[in-house]
């Protein structure tokens, strides 16, 4: 196999603390801990190693990536290393106190998640009761700072209906870009499917709505649209491709092709306390397992779309079918597919969606910890 290019990025998963507890969460089912999250030195020497390799962004995320207190030298030194640093942070711990030395220390770019434009409701779905008030003085702090704002719309069966109001509140908010997210069924979000997945008429809705909204605003607020490939006849290329655009690393320092690859139980993971990024990026046994098109079966072995989806997901080929290998059900071209759309057909006909499975860590590790108490600082 040929050497890979350099990565695009670096998804850093700072922690797993949150004090939020959406039931979509992109992390795990089983939180990394506190106790074993890696320490300042580590990621700085990774984020050295990464601009060496070529990456040219750096994404803070987490958890929640404010409750580490050593965020600020993180930031400083992925900035000096010359990666464009973006903070992605549900911005319940952001105020100006902790906003002005990040922005001295070179942060680029900040994006905040909002649950939904209602605040009981979006309160509700985040678990954290007064949160939304929170986000909007956050994001106009961060506007008022000068820094670039994404706001992430995680949109899905209980909050889709306030589509058009979430596009009015973004461009109020004075963000650049707005990613409507509809839900992708992986980790939590997957044990959550049946209260999140809107019906095949909601998500065309949905789609007409964000046409039309890219027309009237176009040069005032892009819109990125992800909708969930349940309905769809191909796949999305999954992170670009396995191992073609990013490397994650979760707390404790695994290095990962994407945030649900842990999903895979055949894969084991590189850890960057043992291994330096370069020869993990070029070499990890997880990294090269799904690279390229070799690994294909039929039909994405002879596709025409092969280096274009890349075969589509594996995490939810893994998650529905079992097998990592298989081409992504959400693809049409796949026996499977028919098995795919009645799981999303069913479950979104159902007139009351069941209550959510909230994804929580230990209240009193949540929150931030003071320097001493802190692996990480
Ligand atoms: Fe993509 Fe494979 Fe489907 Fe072709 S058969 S469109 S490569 S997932
Ligand atoms: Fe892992 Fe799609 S989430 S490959």
């Amino acid at each position: 196999m040929t050497a890979p290019g350099p990565p695009l990025a670096l998804l850093a998963e700072l922690t797993h603390r949150c004090p939020l507890g959406c039931p979509y969460c992109s992390n795990p089912m089983a939180l990394e801990r506190v106790r074993d999250e890696i320490d300042t030195a580590t990621w700085q020497r990774v984020f050295d190693e990464a601009a060496a390799l070529g990456a040219l962004q750096i994404h803070f995320s987490g958890g929640e990536p404010m409750v580490r207190t050593d965020l600020v030298a993180l930031v400083a030194h992925a900035h000096a290393a010359g990666l464009y640093t973006n903070l992605i942070t549900s911005a319940v711990l952001l105020d100006e106190r902790r906003l002005e030395p990040l922005k001295e220390a070179g942060l680029d770019h900040v994006q905040i998640s909002l649950q939904d434009t209602v605040a009981e409701n979006a309160d509700r779905i985040a678990g954290y009761a007064g949160g939304h008030e929170k986000k909007l003085k956050a994001a106009r702090l961060v506007r008022s700072a000068g820094l670039a704002l994404t706001i992430n719309a995680v949109m899905h069966r209980q909050n889709l209906a306030h589509l058009p109001q979430m596009i009015a509140l973004a461009l109020e908010l004075g963000a650049g870009r707005l990613e409507v997210a509809q839900v992708q069924y992986y980790g939590w979000a997957l044990k959550n499917r049946a209260s999140l997945i809107p019906t095949r008429n909601e998500v065309s809705q949905a789609v007409a709505i964000v046409a039309e909204a890219r027309e009237r605003l176009k040069g005032r607020l892009v819109i990125d649209h992800v909708v969930p490939d349940y309905y769809a006849k191909r796949p999305k290329a999954c992170m670009g491709g396995w191992a073609r655009q990013f490397i994650n690393l979760t707390p404790s320092g695994l290095a990962l092709p994407c945030h649900a690859a842990q999903g895979i139980p055949q894969l084991r993971f590189d850890n960057v306390r043992d291994r330096p990024l370069a020869e993990i990026w070029q070499h990890s046994e997880a990294f090269e397992r799904f690279r390229g098109t070799a690994w294909m079966a039929e039909p994405c072995r002879s596709c025409e779309r092969r280096e274009i989806d890349w075969g589509g997901c594996r995490c939810q080929a893994m998650a529905i079918l079992g097998d990592a290998a298989a081409t992504d059900p959400a693809c049409a071209l796949s026996a499977e597919h028919g098995r795919l759309l009645a799981l999303a057909e069913a479950e979104s006909a159902e007139a009351v969606p069941p209550a959510f499975v909230y994804r929580r860590y230990a209240k009193a590790e949540a929150e931030p910890t003071p320097a001493s108490a802190s692996a990480s600082a």
